[in-house]
């Protein structure tokens, strides 16, 4: 009988156990630089849809409100809770020494969109931002005829994208008569776009005197847009963009507020896919390079061209 109610017992343990494993749920800690902008609310909501549609994901998200300190916090607190992979969109290059942190306590790291230096991460998603600057100057070039006054809006310095969407672009002009008659960084945010718009048309009071302008973000873009409309200037002047978000740079293309955007992808998705890759067992490569499309009044009903990818 004892022997009998032992062996019960075994099998139950066991099929307890068994039940555990099936349900083995993986912790995603996810941390967002600054929710506050579109593009991120965006990544946001792409990286919580593409989680949910797995039962066995439990995403923990987690907003640094473009806080460098606050953001160190996030991945420091994944690390002592020990989660099964972290999401990370940097907010600038001074989260190396965290995300390299987490990596050495081997935790997956999967960094999206801003890079961190060294190769202390587990893979990187994201676009060619130096494909986009060059497309950018591409087409500046070409739709002012390779001459002209140019202003330049830039992404906070600190981060990756800022330099790689200026440097090709800039390179791009070279041999033109086209010139950058004003540049300044806005932090990627459309209240300092607007103070440096202003500034550029202070420093730029005659008619005519700027034919473009290129914002690193469409938020940038379009406060430039209508910094220009409010002195009543917008109509000299080009006005370009980078993000395409359906509702933003897309919709100010078809309103002919911005003569051009290039698609940013978040990343969310391919996330997503790469933690449940590392999660079987699957070593992912170190990095994912996203395609972008570029948005005109003339394609974007024909869904765009596709650029790279
Ligand atoms: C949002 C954002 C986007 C931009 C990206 C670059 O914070 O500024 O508009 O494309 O970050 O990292």
């Amino acid at each position: 009988m004892l022997k009998l109610i032992s062996t019960l017992a075994a099998a139950l343990l066991t099929t307890a156990s068994f039940a555990q494993e099936a349900k083995k749920t993986y912790t995603i800690g996810f941390s967002q630089c600054n929710s506050a902008e579109p593009w991120r609310a965006n990544m946001d909501a792409s990286v919580k849809a593409a989680a949910k549609e797995h039962s066995e994901i439990k995403l923990i998200s987690k907003d640094a409100q473009n806080d460098r300190t606050r953001q160190m916090s996030h991945v420091k607190e994944f690390v002592t809770a020990k989660v099964d992979a972290i999401i990370i969109s940097p907010l600038d290059d001074s989260l190396t020494p965290a995300v390299a942190e987490a990596f050495d306590a081997h935790i997956p790291v999967i960094v999206l969109d801003r890079k961190v230096l060294g190769d202390k991460y587990t893979i990187f998603i994201g676009a060619d931002n130096k494909v986009i600057g060059a497309e950018v100057g591409k087409w500046a070039k070409k739709t002012l005829g390779g001459k002209g006054n140019i202003v330049e809006l830039k992404g906070l310095s600190s981060s990756s994208p800022a330099k790689d969407r200026s440097e090709p672009f800039r390179e791009q002009l070279k041999g033109t008569e086209a010139k950058i008659v004003y540049d300044a960084d806005m932090e990627w945010l459309k209240a300092k776009a607007r103070e440096k718009m202003q500034a550029a048309l202070s420093r730029n009071p005659a008619k005519d005197s700027i034919q473009l302008v290129y914002g690193a973000n469409d938020p940038a873009a379009i406060a430039a847009y209508e910094v220009a409309k409010d002195a009543g200037r917008e109509k000299e002047m080009k006005f370009v963009g980078v993000d395409a978000l359906p509702n933003e740079g897309m919709e100010a293309v078809r309103k002919g507020i911005l003569d051009a955007t290039f698609e940013y992808p978040n990343g969310a998705s391919e996330a997503i896919k790469t933690a449940l890759d590392i999660f079987a067992g699957k070593k992912p490569p170190k990095e994912i390079i996203l395609g972008t499309r570029l948005y005109t009044k003339e394609n974007i009903d024909k869904g765009g061209e596709k650029i790279g990818g």
